[in-house]
């Protein structure tokens, strides 16, 4: 459920008409709900009651500071891959105890930035990296809390360019091979073991291979605590999927994902910490768009917008599904036609939807894209030199510009020309 609902004919973002925010900022912009990134942070926070917990949200789905504030406000933590992140965190007001540094490459620079600002724990993901972060916190005199990701060769049965838990990816370390990890670790200075972590991959849309990953944990605990560690925190990663195309098949609800995290886990006696990202801001965010022209191919009517896969490139990049709707509401019964969806950039892979069933639109007329809070504005690129697009968090009947578009000026005057070209 989220808060883009048609009104007298008109989509909405909560209380404020998308074609008011349109004839403020021009089209295309991302528009942000607060009421549904707080339902759906609330739905993890439910899903884990009565556990010890903290619900980190995963930065990279989406990163704006208005956004992070106003989840932190909630009471999340973060989950960041990045100094580049650490420091949007810091800035948005959210402490270093609430802040965890996942990331299969941190530089000793991003290490000691986040030691000397205050880390909740860092999810390494090698012995090298290990080595790395004893290092750095030993110059500087402190400890480094750590979790160590595992690999637990799960298949987690979606897109292969976002499945992290097979031993073919890159992600974290055998699991068979952590018991020797954790002894290494245990054995280092400046560093303190106090979990375990894993993360299998993105847009789940079954709990059966969480299950799998889960209980591989689970037996892990067991016996790296046999062995005389204090594991005391279970990492278990973010991943769950939403229903991008509305006509399939939900994904699991956060309250079955609870429930089969506290089936697996509920006598281990241990705080547990996900990392949601795109089930709290992907049905958030929409980004909506004009129609430039329609034009007549052979055999085929394309949809040419003034958005393109510069400002969102999943379509382009994993053949995502983003379900794609007019601003204003189509009469019941009207006639539906299928276009090729796409944008002004140079390349045929810069297409949305092909043979899409939409009712005859015009130039000019607005469409949205629906969830497209998660993976959107992060991911977008000035390419074809396109500016950035704006990003607009609506409350209520509040709206404001969290993010404006740059001026040709602005990016234009980034580069320099040196006196020898
Ligand atoms: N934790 C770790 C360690 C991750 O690598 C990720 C996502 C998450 C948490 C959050 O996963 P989520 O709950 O959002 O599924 N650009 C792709 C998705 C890449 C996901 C990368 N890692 C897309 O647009 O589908």
């Amino acid at each position: 459920m989220d808060h883009f609902l048609y009104r007298n004919g008109i989509l909405h973002a909560e209380d404020v008409p998308l074609p008011q925010i349109a004839a403020e900022v021009g089209t295309p912009f991302y528009v942000y709900s607060c009421a549904t990134l707080t339902r759906h942070y609330r739905l993890f926070e439910e899903a884990l009651a009565g556990m010890e917990h903290l619900v980190c949200f995963a930065m990279k789905s989406n990163s704006n500071q208005a956004v992070i504030a106003h989840l932190a406000g909630l009471g999340a933590g973060m989950d960041v891959v990045s100094g580049g992140e650490y420091l949007r965190a810091k800035a948005a007001g959210v402490p270093g105890e609430r802040i965890v540094f996942s990331g299969v490459g941190k530089t000793k620079d991003e290490m000691r930035m986040a030691l000397k600002g205050g880390i909740r724990q860092f999810n390494v993901e090698s012995e090298p990296e290990l080595i790395a972060l004893s290092e750095v916190a030993t110059s500087l005199g402190v400890t480094a809390p750590i979790t160590v990701r595992v690999n637990p060769d799960v298949d987690a049965k979606t897109h292969e360019k976002i499945a992290t838990g097979k031993s073919e990816n890159k992600f974290g370390i055998p699991i068979a091979k952590a018991p020797a990890v954790y002894a290494m670790a245990a054995k280092l200075p400046g560093i303190e073991v106090i979990g375990i972590d894993v993360h299998i991959g993105s847009q789940l849309t079954e709990l059966e291979p969480f299950r799998l990953a889960y209980e591989k944990v689970r037996e892990l605990t067991l016996r790296l605590r046999a062995d005389g560690h204090d594991i005391r925190r279970l990492d278990l990663g973010g991943g769950l999927g939403i229903p991008y195309e509305r006509s399939n098949t939900a994904p699991p609800l956060p309250t079955e994902y609870g429930a089969l995290i506290r089936e697996v886990f509920h006598d281990l006696d241990v705080e547990i910490e996900i990392e949601p990202g795109r089930l709290i801001s992907g049905n958030a965010g929409i980004l909506v768009a004009s129609v430039i022209y329609v034009k007549e191919g052979e055999g085929r009517d394309f949809l040419i917008l003034d958005a393109a896969m510069n400002d969102l490139v999943r379509p382009a990049m994993y053949g995502a599904w983003h379900d794609i709707i007019p601003v204003v509401e189509p009469a019941p019964g009207l006639d539906q036609r299928p276009y090729d969806i796409v944008g002004p950039v140079c390349e045929s892979g810069d297409t949305f939807a092909k043979q899409r069933q939409m009712p005859a639109i015009g130039p000019g007329e607005l469409v949205a894209f629906r969830s497209a809070g998660a993976y959107g504005a992060v991911m977008s690129s000035e390419y074809n030199t396109r500016p950035l697009i704006p990003e607009v968090l609506v409350k209520d009947d509040h709206m404001a510009v969290i993010r404006a578009r740059p001026t040709f000026d602005e990016i234009i005057n980034r580069d320099t020309i040196p006196s020898w070209v």
